[in-house]
């Protein structure tokens, strides 16, 4: 099982660039930038990684990419995350960035996007795997905020993808970004949002209703027959991240996991890792962990990757390649 995992072809639609800042690279580069954290060793970095709740998290999660400063930052740590991809048979991924977590600290919009974007070109040349990006809001920041930031971003809209909506959830609604959510599909954007995290059923009804999302980041909290329904009429897919539940506490445990109970409803559903570096494993961990604490089948593990490349933003043709090479793997191994 677990090579038939490692050598599954997939795709991650659910990953936080900032999230896969691992403490070793994190010292180097603080290092190499005369920066001061607090903690004295790697050890002590993985010590502190021990979570009640979303905000606990994302409390060291802005403390950490506090050391990203120069446009190489950007481009080693995303380019440290597409090497874990092709190790992991990661074939395409789909990652968010933060803009607002380093414009805020004085970093321009320009060295964030370049030194990101130039790690996905090298990855794609040298390492076949392909990537989109997806901008993330900050949705504890105003509407005011994010519509400064869809601004920032025009210049660079041919490198950007999807937009999305991340951190603190409850109290900041879908509804608070209803409006530059519009703006940004009206720029070409494709709009995707965290919901249903922590927050109730209501914030997945807004975040369909009102912000018009192509795809569920988490949607733990989906269970109510009618939204169950519209989701699965809208044919849009989960990203979920079983590591990332049990580590902020959203499930207690990996064998309560709702996710065999979402795929019973007709949910699509892929597994992803969120935040790898603070979560305790990659995708290809997730697959492991989740598929032990279910008993989940190669079947059921075939189904997450082939949803991955379904629902993930690729044009139909490039989709069709990915799934032809999942569907040849799946004949030879099942
Ligand atoms: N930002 C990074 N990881 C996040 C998560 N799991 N939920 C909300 N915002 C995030
Ligand atoms: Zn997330």
């Amino acid at each position: 099982m677990l090579q038939f995992i490692n050598q599954l072809p997939k795709a991650e639609l659910h990953l936080h660039i900032e999230g896969s800042f691992e403490p070793e690279l994190m010292f180097e580069i603080a290092k190499r930038n005369n920066i001061e954290i607090k903690y004295n060793s790697v050890e002590e970095v993985k010590e502190a990684y021990k979570f009640d709740c979303l905000q606990d998290f994302l409390d060291i999660y802005y403390a950490g990419a506090g050391v990203l400063t120069y446009e190489r930052d950007f481009y080693d740590l995303t380019y440290s995350y597409l090497e874990k991809c092709a190790e992991q048979n990661v074939r395409h991924t789909e990652i968010m960035f933060d803009p607002q977590t380093h414009t805020h600290r004085g970093i321009s919009f320009e060295t964030v996007i370049n030194g990101i974007s130039k790690a996905c070109e090298e990855a794609k040349k040298k390492l076949g795997v392909t990537s989109l990006l997806i901008m993330s809001y900050l949705r504890h920041l105003s509407e005011k905020d994010a519509f400064k930031t869809l601004e920032q971003s025009l210049p660079y809209k041919h490198l950007i993808k999807a937009v999305g909506l991340d951190s603190s959830e409850m109290g900041n609604p879908p509804s608070k970004f209803e409006k530059v959510f519009a703006a940004s599909v009206k720029e070409g954007y494709i709009p995707v949002a965290h919901a249903g995290e922590e927050g109730p059923a209501e914030y997945i009804w807004e975040a369909l209703n009102l912000l018009d999302i192509k795809r569920i980041d988490h949607g733990n909290n989906c269970f109510e027959d009618d939204l169950i329904e519209e989701i699965v009429k809208r044919d849009i897919a989960l990203t979920v991240c079983p590591l990332s539940n049990t580590a902020l506490q959203v499930v207690d445990d990996l064998k309560n996991h709702p996710i065999k109970k979402m795929m019973a409803k007709g949910l699509k559903v892929t597994v992803n890792s969120d935040d790898p570096a603070y979560f305790g494993g990659q995708v290809n961990q997730n697959f492991i962990e989740i598929q032990e604490a279910l008993d989940l089948s190669k079947a059921d593990l075939y189904e997450f990757a082939k949803n991955s490349f379904q629902y993930s933003l690729l044009d139909e043709d490039v989709k069709r390649e990915y799934i032809e090479e999942l569907d040849a793997f799946y004949l030879e191994n099942r």
